[in-house]
């Protein structure tokens, strides 16, 4: 495609440089500053990364003004009603949806990769029964690469794939494994009869004393929760991902540190923040004050799961998960859910907040997922790695697509330098 069709001009210090301007598909143009070191002796300053791009992909598309997330061109919403997570994980590494024939080989390559080699269970001996299960994770997928040094050499494009169906197949085991552990519980082995879902579910909640049915309705929830949280750009996780690969680090490790990096609470850690918050506000009364709080600048406190570096009109996925919320609680039997309550209150007070509205703060993905989360049955701990376990194939699609391009270099950032100039050193009798 030709990218480059006008040129933006900088004039500066006396210099005058033409900088090519880059066509996308769709979304802002970009200026191509790569030359400018070279010719202006200067950097640009962007630390939050808030006008950068430090790539091009072909992945996901989001318009943070009209609220719209595209996943290779196909809307979040249509996604989220009429596919199912395998198949949009096909959809963001391969790019088409997949005819019956290659969704059902994809399925079992899929299915027959969940189980982890035996000696992994070991790995979670050495970890305290309280540890969060984010750290065991992190541990553990890094730990990966400890194994399976046959799909660890990223210039061989079929290790890279067999690295990705591996890491979609093994991280929902790894991340049950996480979750049994901290409660003391045997390791629940994967069963190939189940749907991908399913198979996490009954991983996480079956004991071996009795037999565990899947209940459909969590099922279908946990599905919908995987498709929404799949992939979303270059966000701070992805970031962290693409630039640990640019090294020419191995898949494994490259996720394990995208999985630190989600933990963060500002990230995919909100979703556990957030419905702390809410049980913390408790009864909709609380919830002025907790609206005072989160505009008082001199007070940390933030309405967790509010807000988003690029949604400025409203998050399509937090309106997708604030359907489910409903539907998943009324088929469970759940009613008048004060968490649900205060959510609802809390979202209808803030947008009528000019404080809220001037800021363009809304709910985002992570605002209602905790709601279904725990109606669901998971304790709060598990909301980030199951986050974590769903953000895996957008990790490794984006991880691919930056390994694929022959013009990949590795990623090294400079600086504002704002220390000491050069100095001698002074002897300790001198100082
Ligand atoms: C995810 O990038 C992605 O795509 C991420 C994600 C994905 O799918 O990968 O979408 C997943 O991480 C969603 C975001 C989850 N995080 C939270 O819910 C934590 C609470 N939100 C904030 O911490 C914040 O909104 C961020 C981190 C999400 C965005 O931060 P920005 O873009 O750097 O914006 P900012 O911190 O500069 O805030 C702008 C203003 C500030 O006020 P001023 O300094 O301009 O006066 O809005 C205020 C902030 O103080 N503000 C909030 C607020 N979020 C921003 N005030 C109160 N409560 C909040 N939640």
């Amino acid at each position: 495609m030709d990218k480059m069709i006008k040129n933006a001009t900088l004039s500066f210090n006396g210099k005058t440089i033409d900088l090519p301007i880059m066509q996308p598909t769709v979304g802002p143009e970009v200026i191509d500053i790569r030359k400018l070191y070279g010719q202006g002796d200067v950097f640009t300053y962007d630390p939050g990364f808030t006008s950068t791009a430090a790539c091009d992909s072909a992945i996901t598309y989001i318009d943070g003004d009209k609220g719209e997330l595209l996943y290779r061109g196909y809307p979040i919403e249509q996604l989220a009603e009429k596919s199912h997570f395998l198949e949009v994980c096909y959809l963001l590494l391969y790019g088409e949806l997949p005819d019956e024939g290659q969704m059902k080989d994809f399925e079992a390559r899929v299915t027959n990769h969940t189980m982890v080699h035996e000696q992994m269970h070991y790995f979670f001996r050495g970890f305290r029964r309280d540890s969060h299960p984010m750290a065991t994770m992190v541990g553990v997928v890094g730990a990966m690469s400890a194994f399976y040094h046959d799909s660890t050499d990223i210039n061989d494009p079929w290790q890279r794939e067999v690295a990705a169906i591996r890491m979609i197949a093994k991280l929902p085991t790894i991340a049950a494994m996480a979750y049994k552990y901290s409660l003391g519980q045997p390791f629940v082995y994967p069963k190939n009869s189940l749907d991908y879902p399913s198979n996490f579910l009954h991983m996480c909640f079956a004991v071996p004393c009795e037999d565990y049915v899947v209940d459909p309705i969590l099922s279908k929830a946990m599905d919908r929760i995987m498709m929404l949280h799949a992939d979303h750009e270059q966000n701070a996780s992805t970031s962290t991902v693409r630039l640990a690969g640019s090294s020419g680090a191995n898949p494994f490790a490259c996720v394990a540190a995208g999985i630190a990096c989600l933990w963060g609470p500002a990230h995919g850690g909100a979703n556990q923040a957030c419905l702390e918050m809410l049980r913390e506000i408790g009864t909709v009364e609380n919830i002025p004050d907790a609206i005072r709080r989160a505009k008082d600048k001199s007070d940390p406190f933030r309405l967790m799961g509010f807000g988003h570096r690029v949604y400025k009109n409203f998050d399509p996925r937090a309106k997708v998960m604030k359907e489910s919320a409903d539907e998943v609680l009324d088929l469970l039997g759940i009613h008048n859910n004060e968490t649900l309550k205060v959510a609802k209150e809390l979202e209808r007070i803030a947008l009528e907040d000019e404080y809220f509205v001037e800021k363009k703060l809304y709910p985002n993905v992570d605002f209602y997922s905790g709601i279904i989360l725990e109606a669901m049955g998971f304790p709060t701990s598990m909301f980030t790695p199951i986050f974590a376990v769903s953000r895996t194939v957008g990790w490794i699609s984006q991880w691919k697509e930056m390994i694929g391009d022959p013009t990949q270099k590795i990623g090294r950032p400079r600086q504002l330098y704002i220390g000491q100039t050069r100095r001698d050193y002074t002897d300790l009798a001198k100082r």
